[in-house]
C-alpha cells in the first residue's frame, strides 16, 4: 500500500488528476470503475479538461459506473447518474457507448447486475478504480459486513450512509437500497485509488489502514490489493502516521 498526503483537497485532485492522466496514456482500452461522490469529482473535472485539450484520450477507455441508489435516477441531482454525466462523462465528450452505469430507476435489477458483471468481465478485469471511502467504511455500496467475494449486487443501506446521504438529497427522500459493483471486482483491479479528504473522514481512514483488516470496515479488505494507493489531504490524514 502506498499512502500520499498533499496539504489541501484542491492539491490532492490536482495530482489525483495527473495519475489517471498518466494511466490513460498508459493503458489505452482498459476498464475504469470511477465513484461518485463529492471527493474526486473535482479531480474528474481536471481529467476531463485534459481530455478537451487533447492531452488524453478518454475515448480510447471504457468506463463502468461503481454504484447507484435505488430508484433514483439521472433526473434526480444526486444520483450517481447525474453525477458522473455531468460532471464528468459528457463535460469530456466520452462516447456513452464506452460507458456503462446503473440505472437507479430500471426495476430490472438483476438485470442491471448480470449486464455490469458481463461489461467487466468482457473487458477482462478492472483495469483502475479510484474509489471514496465512506464514513462506515464503505466502497461503492459495499456495507459494513460486505465480503471479500461479494460480487455486483443490490444491497440494503447502512443507517450511517442513509444519514450521511442526506447531503446529495437536501429535502428530499434518501434510497434505502443502493446497487453496487461488489468487493470482488474491486479487489481483483489492477490498481485501486483510494481518495479522502477533510477532517471528517480521518478516523475512519485510520481504521480503515491502520486497524484489523475486518469486513465491518470494507475499506480496510482493499489492503489485499497489493496496488492500493490512498490519496489523501491533510486533513483526512489526520494525526496518523502513514
Ligand atoms: P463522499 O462519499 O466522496 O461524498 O464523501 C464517499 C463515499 O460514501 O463513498
Amino acid at each position: 500500500m502506498n499512502t500520499w498526503v498533499y496539504s489541501t483537497a484542491e492539491v490532492l485532485a490536482g495530482e489525483t488528476a495527473k495519475r489517471l492522466a498518466e494511466y490513460v496514456q498508459a493503458n489505452p482500452g482498459k476498464l475504469l470503475c470511477l465513484a461518485a461522490g463529492d471527493t474526486p469529482l473535482q479531480a474528474y473535472g481536471h481529467l476531463a479538461d485534459f481530455h478537451r485539450d487533447g492531452r488524453i484520450d478518454l475515448n480510447a477507455m471504457w468506463f463502468v459506473g461503481l454504484d447507484e441508489w435505488v430508484g433514483i435516477g439521472y433526473e434526480t441531482p444526486g444520483s450517481c447518474r447525474q453525477v458522473m454525466f455531468d460532471g464528468f462523462y459528457d463535460r469530456a465528450g466520452i462516447d456513452h457507448s464506452r460507458i456503462l452505469a446503473f440505472d437507479g430507476r430500471n426495476p430490472d435489477i438483476d438485470g442491471q447486475c448480470m449486464a455490469v458483471s458481463r461489461w467487466i468481465a468482457e473487458k477482462g478485469v478492472i483495469g483502475l478504480t479510484v474509489l471514496g471511502i465512506g464514513m462506515n467504511g464503505h466502497v461503492g455500496f459495499n456495507e459494513p459486513g460486505s465480503l471479500a467475494d461479494d460480487t455486483v449486487r443490490i444491497v440494503p443501506l447502512d443507517a450511517t450512509t442513509t444519514s450521511v446521504g442526506q447531503k446529495y438529497f437536501p429535502g428530499g427522500v434518501v434510497p434505502t437500497r443502493g446497487i453496487t459493483v461488489g468487493m470482488r471486482e474491486l479487489l481483483a483491479a489492477n490498481q485501486i485509488l483510494m481518495m479522502a479528504s477533510g477532517n471528517r473522514k480521518a478516523p475512519i481512514v485510520q481504521r480503515a489502514l491502520s486497524a484489523e483488516v475486518t469486513p465491518e470496515i470494507p475499506a480496510s479488505l482493499l489492503r489485499a490489493n497489493g496496488t492500493l494507493t490512498v490519496l489523501l489531504d491533510e486533513a483526512a490524514a489526520g494525526n496518523t502516521l502513514f
